[in-house]
């Protein structure tokens, strides 16, 4: 069998089983399999495929689809020189499943497997990705989604999934191995000079008049965000990391996604055959972009939608109780252009110059983080509610994370936000106050960090832990 065939074959799920032994009769166990190892991919069609790091074969990986309430089975294969891991990101597992190296599992060593099983409680966009040296294991493409189909299925044309990522190529068309640089770590993270979707450079999208698509958008990117704006069109945003939200035309006309993030629009083509419309990237005023272009197939329009716009139903995240919730403020601070002097690094008071040296710029609550092994930094009682209150005091852009939960997003600056979302990974501009609130209702202890790996590596990391 030819090596790729054989690759892709095992990636494909296995028929789905009966668990019976469960007393959930309702839930289905659906088996995957995933293997981590090289292979080549056509980012810029035009040129050479790049050699690149892959679940199955390709970037990004296989999509696994499932449905809310299953039960997942995921034995991962690693064919790869490194160690790795596997973190279902947004996914609310049991710790023992959330992949994080030397916290939640030993790493996968080289010619190793591990085997991830868990219920999917939640419906919506999510995705996998390696935790072990994910600032270069992501880069590197060690990603995929994994799509929680709701129990009644959403009635549209077209289900899609846009995974949006960016490459540093160099001019000999390999990725550049400036992994762990300190200007990057420091500033902006790594911000490639290639953008894809689903892996490779794709300027054209046909579409035909009158469908009606759900476009599911992923940043899988290390530190890019973006903002795009569909000329032409009116999506409108149904969910936010996976967690339907009401659905509304995005703020300023453009959807802003950062790193780890995902929003699902509904899309209605409005133009007509022939037509084309393109989709930009306004996010960085000075590197602006076309994205993708729709292209209106000849063909002749489908029937028109009945207006009707259907909220998707609601998942079953416990809503926060905000009078008695415990409060805490996180700060963040760092980088360039910063204030921060001095924080403590291995519980030493140590000034910017030396962080630097040590490959460190950034401090949650003044401690700069050194690896997962780390101590908590909030004991959280399992079953209480939760306020953190958020405070971005640096020049930069930062999409936190938090694992094993969904928090609501209460307030920007002071203000209730209009849609209070369901979010995983929320991002906080320069000097900005984001309020969040949850219930610590999966013991463990979790991640919680900046979503653009360099800063994540830098220190902008810390554990929560729920007991
Ligand atoms: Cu998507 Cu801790 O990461
Ligand atoms: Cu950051």
């Amino acid at each position: 069998m030819h090596r790729r065939a054989l690759l892709s074959s095992l990636a494909l799920p296995l028929l789905p089983l009966q668990a019976c032994t469960s007393l959930r009769a309702a839930s289905r166990l659906r088996e995957f399999e995933l293997v981590a190892i090289t292979g080549d991919a056509r980012i810029e069609p035009t040129k050479d495929p790049v050699p690149v790091w892959t679940y199955g074969g390709t970037v990004p990986g296989p999509q696994l689809r499932v449905r809310q309430g299953d039960r997942m089975r995921v034995t991962v294969f690693n064919r790869l020189a490194q160690a790795t891991t596997v973190h279902w990101h947004g996914l609310r597992v049991p710790n023992a499943m959330d992949g994080v190296p030397h916290l939640t599992q030993h790493p996968i060593a080289p010619g190793g497997r591990h085997v991830y099983e868990f219920d999917v409680p939640d419906s919506g966009t999510y995705w996998y990705h390696s935790h072990f040296q994910s600032s270069e294991q992501l880069d590197r493409g060690l990603y995929g989604t994994l799509i929680v189909e709701e129990r009644e299925p959403v009635p549209v044309d077209r289900d899609l999934t846009w995974v949006l990522d960016d490459w540093r190529i160099t001019p000999a068309g390999r990725i550049s191995e400036t992994f762990g640089n300190a200007h990057d770590m420091a500033h902006a993270g790594r911000i490639g000079n290639v953008v894809t979707v689903n892996g490779s450079v794709r300027e054209d999208f046909s579409v035909r008049a009158g469908e009606r698509l759900r476009l599911r958008l992923v940043n899988a990117a290390n530190a890019r965000i973006f903002g795009l704006a569909f000329h032409g069109h009116r999506p409108l945003v149904i969910a936010i990391d996976g967690q339907p939200v009401e659905p509304h035309e995005p703020e300023g006309g453009r959807v802003v996604i950062a790193p780890g993030m995902r929003c699902d629009l509904l899309l209605d083509a409005a133009g007509r055959p022939g037509e084309r419309h393109e989709v930009h990237d306004l996010f960085y005023p000075r590197g602006r972009y076309v994205l993708m272009e729709f292209i209106y197939e000849q063909n002749a329009p489908l029937p028109a939608r009945p207006g009707a716009i259907m909220a998707l139903p609601a998942n079953t995240v416990p809503e926060p109780d905000l009078v008695n919730a415990g409060t805490h403020d996180i700060v963040f601070q760092g980088g360039m252009m910063g204030t921060l002097h001095q924080a403590l690094l291995d519980g030493k008071p140590t000034d910017m110059r030396a962080m630097l040296r040590r490959g460190k710029a950034w401090a949650v609550n003044g401690m700069v983080s050194d690896g997962h092994e780390m101590k908590p930094m909030l004991e959280l009682e399992r079953g209480r509610s939760y306020r953190l209150r958020m405070r971005n005091e640096t020049r930069w852009h930062h999409p936190i994370h938090l694992h094993g939960h969904t928090f609501r997003v209460l307030e920007r600056n002071g203000k209730p936000t209009r849609h209070q979302e369901w979010q995983d990974t929320v991002l906080m501009s320069p000097d900005e106050q984001v309020e969040v609130a949850f219930v610590a209702d999966n013991p463990g202890d979790w991640m919680f960090h900046c979503h653009i790996l360099e800063h994540q590596d830098g220190g902008m990391m810390t554990v929560l832990r729920v007991r």
